[in-house]
């Protein structure tokens, strides 16, 4: 009977926390104002830079989809990183580059692979940035025309350092479940941004501002992301780092789905384990600016961190229960199994069950480089 009743407690909280914080988030939040200054005149120069590892498929029509921007092309640098890709990645982009003389490509072409993040840090420290906001984007996502004239209106405001898209997957096979999973989040992660930041970043669109990637001096590399970790030490600065709700980016459902969302939340937890403690140590963290983004990242940490493992106890402590056939721990996982017909309820146990593996995983490897 103790067990049962644990069980029960661990199952409240788990589903209780995330739950009371959506529906605060959703009613308080959501529909505010950004209270930040939004100007659609304001056109600094941005430089894009696109990291590419065996990216032959895709690399052409993403350079066109950034091409045909409705953003003027002397205000736009694109930069590709290849890391030694084999399929003849970098000859694609020479090849673009050579019809496309009127937008400024440079093609930087790091001499070994050993991951995005270090190849993103390549291009930084090799190349000569001339835009005030660089943008980091993914070869396999595609923007609406007007995304980056929408991005950059938000960094009229001094005091916003990084916005992001919200993303929803392109219609492929079980799209049905992904797009739920987006959707949830994203009404999370725009809530949180009006508060004052969230600390979850897309990498198929993420926006930062120039300077404070400089003051940062390089990308860290202990998570192998480019868009949570650097967003979420610039929103520890003090500054605004937010998803917004008007760019929507489209990221096809790629094969593999299963290992790169436990990849996924293994750069993610890593983030939240090692972020807030790197702000500190690089003096990065403004105790006051950043009282509010506190207690949006101790909630989101908790999320992250400890609460999938609430679950785990409580399933296993039913199990075990209904393994000795006790009736009330069989109507409690016959309850839990029922409900896996709803698609919230499963897109929610799925994440939970990446967390937890993505815990264990990175006890083996952290998956700074990983197979394509
Ligand atoms: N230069 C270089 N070197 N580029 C790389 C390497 C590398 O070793 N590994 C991956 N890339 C490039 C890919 O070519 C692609 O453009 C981008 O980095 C993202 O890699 P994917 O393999 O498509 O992985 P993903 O879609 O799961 O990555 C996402 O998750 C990360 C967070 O964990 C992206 O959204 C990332 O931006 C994000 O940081
Ligand atoms: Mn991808």
């Amino acid at each position: 009977m103790i067990l049962e009743t644990i069980a029960i407690i661990l199952a409240g909280v788990h589903f209780g926390i995330p739950l009371l914080y959506y529906v605060y988030l959703k009613h308080a939040h959501l529909n505010k104002h950004w209270n930040i200054r939004i100007d659609e005149s304001y056109k600094p120069k941005v430089t894009i830079i696109v990291p590419t590892y065996i990216e032959a498929k895709f690399i052409r029509d993403k350079l066109d989809n950034l091409y045909s921007q409705d953003y003027q092309k002397s205000l736009m640098e694109i930069i590709v990183v290849d890391s030694k890709s084999n399929d003849g990645t970098a000859d694609l982009v020479k090849e673009w580059a050579y019809k496309h003389t009127d937008v400024d490509l440079k093609l930087l072409e790091e001499p070994e692979r050993r991951g995005m993040v270090p190849a993103l840090n390549y291009a930084l420290k090799n190349c000569k940035i001339n835009g005030e906001i660089i943008v980091f984007t993914d070869v396999d996502a595609f923007w609406d025309a007007d995304a980056l004239a929408k991005i950059t209106k938000y960094f009229a405001d001094p005091n916003v350092g990084a916005v992001t898209a919200s993303i929803i997957p392109t219609t492929l096979a079980d799209n049905f479940l992904e797009g739920a999973y987006r959707n949830y989040y994203n009404q999370l992660r725009i809530a949180e941004s009006k508060i004052h930041s969230t600390p979850v970043h897309n990498g198929p669109l993420v926006a930062f501002r120039t300077h404070l990637i400089y003051k940062m001096g390089r990308l860290p590399s202990y998570t192998g992301n480019n868009d949570s970790t650097p967003a979420s030490l610039i929103a520890f600065m003090g500054y605004r780092a937010i998803q917004v709700e008007d760019v929507v980016v489209n990221e096809p459902v790629r094969q593999g789905q299963f290992r790169r969302k436990i990849r996924r939340a293994q750069h993610l937890l890593l983030s939240f384990l090692k972020t807030k403690q790197y702000a500190k140590r690089m003096g990065f963290y403004d105790p006051n600016s950043a009282k509010t983004f506190e207690r949006i990242w101790k909630i989101e940490w908790w999320l992250h961190v400890i609460n999938p493992w609430l679950l785990i106890i409580c399933v296993l402590i039913l199990t075990t229960g209904a393994f000795y056939a006790s009736p009330v721990t069989l109507i409690f996982l016959g309850i839990g199994l029922l409900f896996l017909v709803l698609r919230p309820y499963r897109t929610w146990m799925l994440q939970q069950f990446y967390l937890v593996a993505a815990t264990i995983w990175n006890l083996w490897t952290p998956e700074i480089m990983w197979s394509k």
